[in-house]
């Protein structure tokens, strides 16, 4: 797979989603469904969208123990997603025990992604509340470095830390990063932020963009131009 754009869909039912995906007609954009949308409507949408064909990202982010992360991956992979993730903070043995899950019957494999700290977590919260007590870019590198040594096949991360994860992990290891907008486009709840154009710069391998695509008076002509921006 190569650079791509994925739309997160952000809705609360099948009606809504579906709606919005006709309005591409025959193109098949790449999209991410995460949990909302899935503990709204269950495997049935997945099932549903694939079948329109479109590529998946499994967006549920599982932290479990092992063998119950293993079974889940089973389930979810066997929906034919493309992308999967989980907690890198649920150590190498669950990541590891979560691709061998992976494994589809004909030897086929989603690719498993890992979230290393959530962007929702300042380095405060995290000495006082988590008691991790070194810099937080370096704790996102770390869990990316544990993921890479497990086998997974990239991490969630910002563009601004593309770069860096791809030097300490190596260029072929997947940074699929959010906090998309446009130049001069609503910044929302996201904090920092940065352009399609700037993405690709960073070497993002893909970017995940919601609201700046499914809140855009034309969503079609929005996701064109992050494409057009993106992918080039
Ligand atoms: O609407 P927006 O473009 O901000 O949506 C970004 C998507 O990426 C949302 O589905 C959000 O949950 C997800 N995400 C994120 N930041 C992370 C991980 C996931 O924004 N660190």
């Amino acid at each position: 797979m190569g650079k791509d754009v994925i739309i997160a869909l952000d809705f609360d039912s099948r009606a809504a989603t579906l709606a919005f995906l006709d309005r591409f007609g025959e193109d098949k954009p790449f999209v991410k469904i995460g949990m909302e949308l899935y503990y709204a409507e269950g495997p049935a949408i997945v099932r549903e969208i694939k079948e329109r064909g479109h590529k998946i990202f499994l967006d549920l982010k599982l932290h479990d123990i092992p063998n119950t992360v293993k079974k889940a991956m089973q389930v979810l992979s066997g929906l034919g997603v493309d992308m999967l993730n989980l907690h890198a903070a649920g150590t190498k043995a669950m990541m590891e025990a979560a691709l061998e899950g992976a494994v589809r019957p004909g030897g086929a494999r989603s690719l498993v992604i890992a979230v290393t700290q959530l962007t929702s977590t300042s380095q405060e919260r995290m000495e006082e509340e988590l008691l991790i007590e070194k810099p937080l870019d370096q704790v996102v590198l770390h869990y990316a470095q544990c993921a890479a040594q497990a086998g997974l096949a990239g991490v969630v991360c910002s563009p601004l830390e593309a770069g860096k994860v791809h030097a300490a992990c190596g260029a072929g290891f997947l940074t699929v990063t959010p906090g998309v907008r446009f130049a001069g486009g609503d910044v929302g709840d996201q904090v920092r932020v940065t352009t399609p154009a700037k993405a690709k710069e960073l070497g993002s391998d893909y970017i995940v963009v919601g609201r700046p695509i499914t809140q855009a008076e034309d969503p079609v002509a929005a996701y064109r131009r992050c494409v057009a921006e993106f992918v080039g």
